[in-house]
Parts: structure tokens; C-alpha cells; sequence
């Protein structure tokens, strides 16, 4: 299997890279040019391709004869950088390539979700404030998931709860809609998040699925199990 990463060098990236390295996975990742250095410790067992993730040259060079591309979506700056990269990773990954994107759970599919008070306050204001300042615009990671849902490829957008750091709990579980008593903890450690994205590689059940995540460990999703 030989998978690509976009936006290795950050914390879900690396993650990333080190579940893939684990498995036996051929690993190219793609940066940053004033990232490659976070990638260190992995540089004699991946390929780096420095760029934008934006960048469709980039792009069409780190993915070819991948059999899976995990893609880190970020809405950073005011010039499409999320749906850019989006749109680049469609255009570019192998016919047969797993598509595997990362975002949070704010983006919805079917409009069937349902969000609690602080979420969408959350949303409404950090989304404004962020906006306003030039910084991020959630808009863009919407734009770039419902053109991967609008997609025939063989995608699947992982939607992240709020995330820790800490040991791993194992691979998170997963509903289809925010709002389901399952996601009611929501929290995920940041590894295990991760481990999701790169078991999705390998889950066929999970193409064309835009599953929503928590920590197998919360209480929502122990109180389920049982
Ligand atoms: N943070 C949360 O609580 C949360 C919750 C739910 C879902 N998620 C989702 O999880 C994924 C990872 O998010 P994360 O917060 O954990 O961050 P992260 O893994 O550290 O990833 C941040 C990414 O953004 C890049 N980046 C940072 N500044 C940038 C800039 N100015 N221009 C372009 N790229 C820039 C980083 O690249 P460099 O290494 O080059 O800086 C890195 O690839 C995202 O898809 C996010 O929507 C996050």
C-alpha cells in the first residue's frame, strides 16, 4: 500500500504518518516548505514533497501511484486554501485511490445533524471573528466537503470531535449524525483520530460516508457499548 498524506507536518499529519509507517505503508508526505523540518524523525522512511497543499502541482506529483491519500483539510487564509487542495486531491489521486479527508464535526452532509447551543455559537462566532481577522474561513471547508460529497470517487470525510492529546484509546466509533447519544462526549484523542483516517484506508464500508467520531473510551460511547 503506498499512501500520500497532505498536511503531514501537522499534529493529525504526523500522527498519520506514524500509524501508516506502523502498518508497512509506503509513505509520501506532503508540507509546508517551513515544515519539512517537523517531519525529521520519519526522514528516512517517507518521501517529503515540500508545497501548498493548494498547490495542483504538488498535488499531481505526491499522489501518483498512491493507493490511498489522507488529506488534512484547513481552512487557513482567505484564498480557498481548503477547497483548493480539496479540488487538486479529486482531480489528481489514482481512478481506484481511497480518498480520505479530515474536518470537524460542524460540516454536514445531509442537513440532518443536529448541534448543540455551544456548537453552533462556536461556529457563528470564532467562524466570524476568524473571518473578519483574515485568518480562517470556515466557509472554504465547507465549499471543500460538498465537493468531495458531490464526488463519484471513493471518499470518505472523517468528521473530528473535539480533540485531546493522551495514549490512545483504540479506534474511535462512529454515527452517522451529530446529535446521536453515541457522540454525546464528544471527545477524541488526537492519535486515535488519526487512526480512524488510516483505518478508513482499508474499510470499504466506510466509502462515500461522512462518519462522525468519538473516543471509544467516553462515557457516551461506554454507555452505548453496554
Ligand atoms: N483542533 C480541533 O479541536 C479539531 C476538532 C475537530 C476536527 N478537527 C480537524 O482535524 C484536522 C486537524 O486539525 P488540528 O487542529 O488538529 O491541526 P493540525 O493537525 O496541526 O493541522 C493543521 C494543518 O494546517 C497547516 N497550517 C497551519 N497554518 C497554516 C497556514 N497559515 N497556511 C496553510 N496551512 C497551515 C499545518 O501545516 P504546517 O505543519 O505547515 O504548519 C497543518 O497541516 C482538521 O481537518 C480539523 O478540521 C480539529
Amino acid at each position: 500500500m503506498k499512501v500520500c498524506i497532505v498536511g503531514a507536518s501537522g499534529k493529525l499529519g504526523q500522527y498519520m504518518v506514524q500509524h501508516c509507517l506502523d502498518r508497512g505503508y509506503e509513505v509520501v508526505g506532503v508540507c509546508r516548505a517551513q515544515s519539512v523540518a517537523k517531519l525529521e524523525r520519519f526522514a528516512e522512511r517517507m518521501t517529503v514533497v515540500p508545497g501548498n497543499t493548494d498547490d495542483r502541482e504538488v498535488i499531481a506529483r505526491a499522489v501518483k501511484g498512491c493507493d490511498g491519500v489522507l488529506t488534512v483539510l484547513v481552512p487557513w487564509g482567505m484564498q480557498r486554501y481548503a477547497s483548493g487542495t480539496a479540488q487538486a486531491v479529486l482531480d489528481f489521486a489514482e481512478p481506484h485511490a481511497r480518498l480520505i479527508f479530515s474536518c470537524g464535526w460542524h460540516i454536514t452532509r445531509d442537513g440532518k445533524d443536529v448541534y448543540s447551543t455551544r456548537l453552533k455559537a462556536l461556529v457563528a462566532i470564532g467562524g466570524f471573528v476568524a473571518r473578519m481577522l483574515r485568518v480562517v474561513d470556515l466557509d472554504d471547508q465547507v465549499e471543500a466537503c460538498d465537493r468531495v460529497f458531490a464526488s463519484d470517487r471513493r471518499w470518505t470525510v472523517v468528521r473530528g470531535s473535539d480533540l485531546e492529546e493522551g495514549e490512545s484509546q483504540g479506534l474511535p466509533v462512529w454515527a452517522e449524525h451529530v446529535g446521536d447519544p453515541l457522540l454525546a462526549s464528544n471527545r477524541t484523542r488526537r492519535v486515535d483520530f488519526a487512526l480512524f483516517m488510516v483505518h478508513a484506508l482499508t474499510d470499504d464500508a466506510l466509502a462515500q460516508q461522512a462518519p462522525a467520531i468519538v473516543g471509544r473510551q467516553t462515557a457516551s460511547a461506554l454507555a452505548h457499548a453496554s
